[in-house]
C-alpha cells in the first residue's frame, strides 16, 4: 500500500512538474519571440512616451498590441504584471520529485558501483544522497561566479558562453563518473534547471524590483539590473531545449547506460542550443538553417556513438568483467530460453512482476515483466541491452555473476 501511494504522488508531482515546466519555458519563449521581434513604433505619441519598440500580434480571436520602452514608463501602472511562480514551481516540484524517487532509495538510482573511481563506487546510499545535493549546489556556485568574474559588466558574454559550454562538459563527465547512469543525466538536467531558476531567483527578479523601488522614488533604475536580467535571461532561452532532452533521455536507457553516455549527454546539450539559437535568430528575422542542420549532425553524431556494437561485445560491454573469456560466451551463445529464463527468475523476477515481492514496488517496474518465457522472449532485445551495460538488475542488488551476465546478453532466440 505504501509503495503504491509513493508511485501515486510521484505521478500527481510529475504532473504538476511538468505542467508548471510547459507554462515556464512557454513563456520565457514567448518573451525572446516578442524581444526579437519588437519593430520600432509607427505613432509619434508613442514614441514621444519612450516607446522603442512594438510588435502587433492575432490571438485567440483578439488582437494584441505589445510596446517595451526604452528604459520606463513616465509612470508605472499599478497592477504590474511579474513572472516568477512557474520558475520557482518548476524546480520546487522538480526537486521534491529527485527527493521522492532517487533520495529516497539511493542504493538503487544514485551510486554507482561500476564506477572507475574507487571512492565513488563505495559511496553508501545516504554519502551518495549528500554528494548529490553537494553537485546541484556546485553547478550553481561554479556557474554564478564563471558570469560573476568573466562578464561583470556583461562586457565578455560571448567568452561566458564558452565558458558555461566546457563546464557543462565537465558536469557531464563528473555526474557520469560519480552516479548510476539515469541519475546522471537527470543530476546534468538538474544542474541546469536549477542554474536558470536560481537566476530568476538570486538576480532577475531582484534586479527588477530594484528597478521598480527606484522608478517608484522617483530616480533612474540603474541600468546594469536591466543588462545582468538580460544576461541571465539569455542563458536560461539556451539551457531550456538541453534540459528537457536530458530529462526525456532518463526515460530511454540506451542513453545513460552506454559507456560514453557522458559524450552523448555533451552532445545533446549543443544540439538543443543550436536548435535554440535558430529560433532566436528567427524570431529576429534572421533565417540561418545552418544552425538546425549543425544541431541535427550533432544528434546524429550522439546516434553514432550511443550505437549498440552487436551481440559479441554487448557481453564485452564495460561492467562484465574480462574475467568472461570467449569460451563462455560460446556457451552461453548455445543455452537454451528455459535456462536462460531461469536466470531471470532468480535476478529480475522479484521485481519484474505481476505484483513484486521486492520491497518498496507497487507494481512491474517500467511496465517491464518477466515471469515467463514468452514475456521474456517478447522483451529480449531490451534485456539484452539492459543486462549488458550493466543497468539491471538495479544496483546488481540481486547479484548477477558476471558469467551470468554474459549468458543473458549474448543469448539469441
Ligand atoms: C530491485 C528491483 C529490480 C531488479 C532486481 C531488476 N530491475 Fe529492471 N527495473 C527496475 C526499475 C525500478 C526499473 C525502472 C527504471 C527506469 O525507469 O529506468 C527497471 C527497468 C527495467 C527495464 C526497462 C528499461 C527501460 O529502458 O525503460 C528492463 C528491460 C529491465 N528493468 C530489465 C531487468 C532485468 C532483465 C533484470 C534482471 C537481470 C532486472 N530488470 C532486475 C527494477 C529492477
Amino acid at each position: 500500500m505504501q509503495a503504491y501511494l509513493l508511485d501515486f504522488a510521484n505521478l500527481l508531482l510529475r504532473w504538476l512538474h511538468v505542467i508548471a515546466a510547459v507554462a515556464w519555458i512557454g513563456e520565457s519563449i514567448y518573451f525572446v519571440m516578442l524581444d526579437n521581434g519588437l519593430r520600432p513604433p509607427k505613432a509619434d505619441e508613442d514614441k514621444k512616451k519612450g516607446v522603442f519598440g512594438e510588435m502587433w500580434a492575432v490571438h485567440g480571436g483578439g488582437f494584441y498590441h505589445n510596446q517595451k520602452y526604452a528604459s520606463a514608463p513616465a509612470k508605472l501602472p499599478a497592477d504590474l504584471h511579474w513572472s516568477f511562480w512557474k520558475a520557482y514551481t518548476t524546480w520546487l516540484s522538480g526537486f521534491g520529485l529527485f527527493v521522492l524517487l532517487y533520495m529516497t532509495n539511493p542504493g538503487f538510482y544514485l551510486v554507482n558501483p561500476g564506477s572507475d573511481w574507487a571512492w565513488a563506487a563505495e559511496l553508501t546510499g545516504w554519502q551518495a544522497n549528500a554528494v548529490a545535493l553537494l553537485f546541484l549546489l556546485s553547478g550553481w556556485v561554479v556557474y554564478n561566479e564563471l558570469c560573476k568574474r568573466i562578464s561583470p559588466n556583461m562586457e565578455r558574454d560571448g567568452i561566458l558562453s564558452l565558458a558555461v559550454a566546457v563546464m557543462m562538459v565537465v558536469v557531464a563527465y563528473l555526474s557520469t563518473q560519480i552516479f548510476a547512469g539515469r541519475a546522471a543525466f537527470l543530476l546534468t538536467g538538474a544542474v541546469m534547471a536549477t542554474a536558470m531558476s536560481a537566476n530568476v531567483f538570486f538576480w532577475i527578479i531582484p534586479g527588477q524590483r530594484r528597478m521598480v523601488k527606484a522608478m517608484k522614488a522617483g530616480e533612474t533604475p540603474n541600468p546594469i539590473d536591466g543588462k545582468r536580467g538580460k544576461q541571465r535571461s539569455v542563458h536560461n532561452t539556451y539551457f531550456t531545449l538541453p534540459v528537457v532532452l536530458l530529462m526525456l533521455s532518463n526515460h530511454y536507457s540506451f542513453t545513460y547506460t552506454h559507456e560514453l553516455s557522458w559524450v552523448i549527454m555533451a552532445l545533446f546539450i549543443f544540439a538543443g542550443a543550436l536548435i535554440r539559437q535558430f529560433f532566436v535568430l528567427m524570431h529576429a528575422g534572421s533565417i540561418q538553417p545552418a544552425y538546425p542542420a549543425a544541431g541535427v549532425a550533432l544528434i546524429l553524431v550522439a546516434i553514432w556513438v550511443g550505437a549498440p556494437t552487436g551481440n559479441d561485445n554487448v557481453a564485452a560491454a564495460h561492467s562484465v568483467s574480462s574475467s568472461v573469456n570467449d569460451e563462455e560466451r560460446v556457451l552461453a551463445a548455445s543455452s537454451s530460453l528455459s535456462e536462460v529464463h531461469e536466470i531471470i527468475e532468480q535476478r529480475c523476477v522479484s521485481c519484474h512482476a505481476q505484483a513484486p515481492e521486492h520491497a518498496g514496488f507497487a507494481a512491474a517496474p517500467a511496465g517491464v515483466i518477466l515471469e515467463t518465457e514468452e514475456q521474456l522472449l517478447r522483451q529480449i532485445d531490451q534485456v539484452r541491452q539492459v543486462v549488458a551495460s550493466g543497468y539491471m538488475p538495479l544496483g546488481n542488488i540481486t547479484q548477477m555473476t558476471d558469467a551470468e551476465r554474459a549468458e543473458v546478453a549474448a543469448w539469441t532466440p
